[in-house]
C-alpha cells in the first residue's frame, strides 16, 4: 500500500481530489466509486472547484456508491443519495442516468443487492474506488465479522458504527438506520485503484491495523494490503500508530 502524508485536512483533501481529478482526466469516461461520511467532503468540494473553474469534465464519468442506508427516502437529508448530491452531485455537470447507489428504498434485500451486483458489472466495474474508513476498520459498510462478504448484501450496522454516524442524525442514535446495504469486499477489491482518506486520531488505531495488522475480516479494510494498486492518503494524526 502506497502512504502518502498529508499536512492537516485541507491537504488530504487537496490530494485525494488531484487522484480523483488525473482519473478522470485520463480516462473521461471513468467509473468512480465513491463513499459518504464526513471525510471525503473536502475532497468533493475541491473537486467542484475545479469543475467551476473549468478544469473538470464529469459528463462521460459514472459513478457507484459504496452503500445506502436500508430504509431512508431517497430525499431524506440523511440518505446517501441525498449527502451525494448535496456535497458533488448538483454542482457538476455529471449524467444523471449514470449515478448509481444501492437501492435503500428497496426492502426486498436480495433484489436490492442483486440489483446493485448487476449494475455494477453492467458498467465494466469500477476504475477508481474512493474509501473512507471506519474507527473499527470497515469500508463501505462491511463490518468487523468471521468472514469477508464478497458481493452487495444487507448489513446490520455494529453499535460503534450508529454511535459515530448519529452525529448527521441530530446526536440522536434512535434515528439512525439499523441496517445498510453495502458493496463487498470482492467488488471493492477488484476496483482498478483504490484511494482510502484518512484524518484525525480517532482513526489512528485503525490505520495501524489496516496498514501493518494481519489481514482478517476482524479489520475489514485489512484486505486491502492485498490490492495490488492502493493508496491511501492521511494526516500525521491518523498515521501516529505507524
Ligand atoms: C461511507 C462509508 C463508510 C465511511 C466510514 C468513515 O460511504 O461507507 O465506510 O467511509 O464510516 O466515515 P467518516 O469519513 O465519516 O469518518
Amino acid at each position: 500500500m502506497k502512504i502518502i502524508r498529508a499536512n492537516d485536512y485541507a491537504d488530504i483533501s487537496r490530494k485525494a481530489a488531484n487522484i480523483l481529478s488525473a482519473q478522470i482526466i485520463l480516462k473521461p469516461d471513468c467509473v468512480l466509486g465513491l463513499a459518504t461520511g464526513g471525510t471525503p467532503v473536502g475532497a468533493y468540494q475541491q473537486l467542484v472547484e475545479w469543475y467551476n473553474k473549468g478544469d473538470l469534465d464529469f459528463s462521460g464519468v459514472t459513478t457507484v456508491n459504496l452503500d445506502e442506508y436500508r430504509g431512508l427516502p431517497k430525499d431524506h437529508p440523511e440518505s446517501y443519495w441525498s449527502f451525494m448530491h448535496r456535497h458533488l452531485f448538483d454542482h457538476v455537470n455529471i449524467n444523471p442516468a449514470r449515478i448509481n447507489l444501492p437501492d435503500g428504498t428497496n426492502p426486498d434485500a436480495d433484489a436490492a443487492c442483486a440489483q446493485y451486483n448487476q449494475i455494477i458489472h453492467s458498467v465494466g466495474g469500477i476504475d477508481l474506488q474512493l474509501l473512507g474508513l471506519g474507527p473499527n476498520g470497515h469500508i463501505g459498510f462491511n463490518e468487523p465479522g468471521k468472514a469477508f462478504e464478497l458481493e452487495t448484501h444487507c448489513v446490520d450496522l455494529t453499535e460503534a458504527t450508529i454511535e459515530a454516524n448519529k452525529r448527521f442524525f441530530d446526536g440522536n442514535e434512535d434515528l439512525v438506520p439499523r441496517q445498510a446495504y453495502t458493496m463487498g469486499i470482492k467488488t471493492i477489491m477488484q476496483a482498478r485503484k483504490v484511494l482510502v482518506v484518512a484524518n484525525g486520531l480517532a482513526k489512528a488505531k485503525a490505520v495501524k491495523a489496516v496498514v501493518s495488522g494481519p489481514v482478517t475480516p476482524e479489520c475489514p479494510g485489512s484486505i486491502l494490503q492485498l490490492h495490488p494498486d492502493c493508496t491511501l492518503v492521511a494526516d500525521e494524526e491518523a498515521l501516529s500508530l505507524l
